[in-house]
C-alpha cells in the first residue's frame, strides 16, 4: 500500500503534529506529511515543519476578502501537494462548505474534550467551570458544524481535584498524541467507514 499524503492545518505550537511526524519517521505510521498550512505567520508548527523539510505554507485569513477565498486558497495548496487526508491539528476555524465538500470524509479534527460535551474554545476551562469529573479527547470527521462531526476515536482522562484547566490540559494532550496517529492509522489503512453519524472500525 503506497503511503497516504497528509495535509496538516494547524494555528499554534504544533505537538500534535510533531508526534505525527515522528511516528511516520519510526515507521508508525504509513504516511507523508505533503505540507503544513497555517493561518498564524509565527506559528511553531511551521518552524517544526520546516526544520523536518516539510513544505510550511501560511495562508493568513485577512488576505482574503471573505472566507470562501481564505479556503480557496487553502484548498489550492492541499490539491497541488496532493493531499489525500486533511489533518486538523489545532487549527483554530471552522471550515465551510466550499473545503469540506472537496474533501468529504477526508478531514479529521481533534478536540480535547469528550464530544458533544464542551465543544468550542476553552474546552478545559469549560469542563474545569462546569464541575466534570471525567474528561478526555475527541477524534471526529469534519463537518460544517463546530466540534459536531461523526466520531472516529475517543478516550476518557481523569478530572483530579485540585485540577486547573492547564494540569487537566497536559494530562490530556499525552492521550491526544496517542490517539491521533491510531486514528490516522485506521484511515491510512482503509479501516474507517462513515455510515451517516456512525464511524464503524473496520477489524484488522
Ligand atoms: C490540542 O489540544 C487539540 O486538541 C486542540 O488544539 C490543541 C493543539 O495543540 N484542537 P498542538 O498545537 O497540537 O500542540
Amino acid at each position: 500500500m503506497s503511503d497516504t499524503v497528509l495535509g496538516i492545518l494547524a494555528s499554534g505550537r504544533g505537538s500534535n503534529m510533531q508526534v505525527i511526524l515522528e511516528n511516520i519517521k519510526g515507521g508508525k505510521l504509513q504516511a507523508t506529511i505533503g505540507v503544513v498550512i497555517s493561518d498564524h505567520a509565527n506559528a511553531k508548527v511551521l518552524e517544526i515543519a520546516t526544520a523536518a523539510g516539510i513544505p510550511a505554507i501560511c495562508i493568513e485569513r485577512k488576505a482574503f476578502a471573505t472566507k470562501q477565498e481564505f479556503e480557496v486558497a487553502i484548498a489550492e495548496k492541499l490539491s497541488f501537494y496532493n493531499v489525500e487526508l486533511v489533518v486538523l491539528a489545532g487549527f483554530m476555524r471552522i471550515l465551510s462548505g466550499h473545503l469540506i465538500s472537496l474533501f468529504s470524509g477526508r478531514i479529521m479534527n481533534i478536540h480535547p474534550s469528550l464530544l458533544p460535551a464542551f465543544p468550542g474554545l476553552h474546552a478545559h476551562e469549560q469542563v474545569i467551570a462546569y464541575g466534570a469529573k471525567v474528561s478526555g479527547c475527541t477524534i471526529h470527521f469534519v463537518d460544517e458544524g463546530m466540534d459536531t462531526g461523526p466520531i472516529i476515536m475517543q478516550q476518557a482522562v481523569p478530572v483530579l481535584p485540585g485540577d486547573t484547566a492547564d494540569s487537566l490540559a497536559d494530562r490530556i494532550i499525552k492521550v491526544e498524541h496517542t490517539l491521533y496517529s491510531q486514528a490516522i492509522r485506521l484511515y491510512c489503512t482503509k479501516r474507517l467507514c462513515i455510515e451517516g453519524r456512525n464511524v464503524k472500525i473496520i477489524e484488522g
